[in-house]
């Protein structure tokens, strides 16, 4: 494994966790990694532009566009090992990682959840649905959740989390808005933790060591 870690980031749209994570890079807030490429499902997202503004190389994997699932697993976790990859940093990525690659990668893979997890995650718990579901159920507070990734939807185990506050006049977007910011500090704040971490972990439901509350966050 390299010194400085080399990151891969899926996403499938905005981009706006990528953005601060390049950011977060630039301003030397994120040392301990290099986002080594940027990986979409989608050849339209935003994010790719991101990532290509940043000089930082893309791929688009297109599962339909291999013969078989096995193939399209195959090239993926090819191109992750060409660019030298030693872990994957789900960003807004909006499908099922296979299982090979979560395999590949266990204790190397983390995602963040727009809500704090357990609650409102798994199936269709996406987007602004999310939000909904935490306002339609009365929630005082919200927030982000960065999370190890297994097989089992929004099951690994929890990293970090940062709360936010529902407020009384909130909406799905307001509400999305105030997490999404919480998300951007959280997430470079978190990889820059993992990766400069003495832990060597190869299994999924290693949790960092030392837990720092501060500013509302925890780290479990
Ligand atoms: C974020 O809210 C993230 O928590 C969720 O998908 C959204 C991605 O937003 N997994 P962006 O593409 O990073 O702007």
């Amino acid at each position: 494994m390299s010194v400085v870690q080399r990151v891969a980031v899926f996403l499938s749209g905005r981009g706006s966790n990528a953005a601060a994570l390049l950011q977060a890079q630039q301003q030397g807030r994120l040392t301990a990694g290099r986002i080594a490429l940027v990986v979409s499902n989608r050849a339209n997202a935003a994010g790719l532009q991101v990532a290509a503004a940043h000089g930082v190389p893309t791929y688009v994997w297109r599962t339909v566009a291999f013969e078989s699932p096995t193939l399209a697993t195959t090239t993926l976790l090819g191109v992750l090992n060409a660019h030298a990859i030693d872990w994957v940093v789900l960003a807004g990525y909006d499908r099922i990682i296979p299982a090979a690659v979560t395999a590949a990668y266990a204790g190397h893979i983390i995602n963040i959840h727009p809500s704090l997890l357990p609650k409102f995650g798994g199936r269709g718990m996406i987007g602004r649905a999310v939000h909904q579901a935490v306002l339609a159920a009365g929630e005082t507070e919200s927030g982000c959740t960065i999370h190890w990734v297994t097989d089992a939807l929004d099951e690994g185990g929890i990293i970090a989390q940062t709360r936010v506050p529902v407020l009384p006049n909130d909406s799905a977007d307001s509400l999305a808005q105030r997490v999404l910011e919480a998300e951007h500090q959280l997430y470079p704040e978190t990889l820059q933790r993992l990766l400069g971490s003495s832990l060597t972990c190869h299994e999924a439901t290693h949790v960092l060591p030392t837990p720092v509350p501060t500013g509302g966050k925890e780290f479990k």
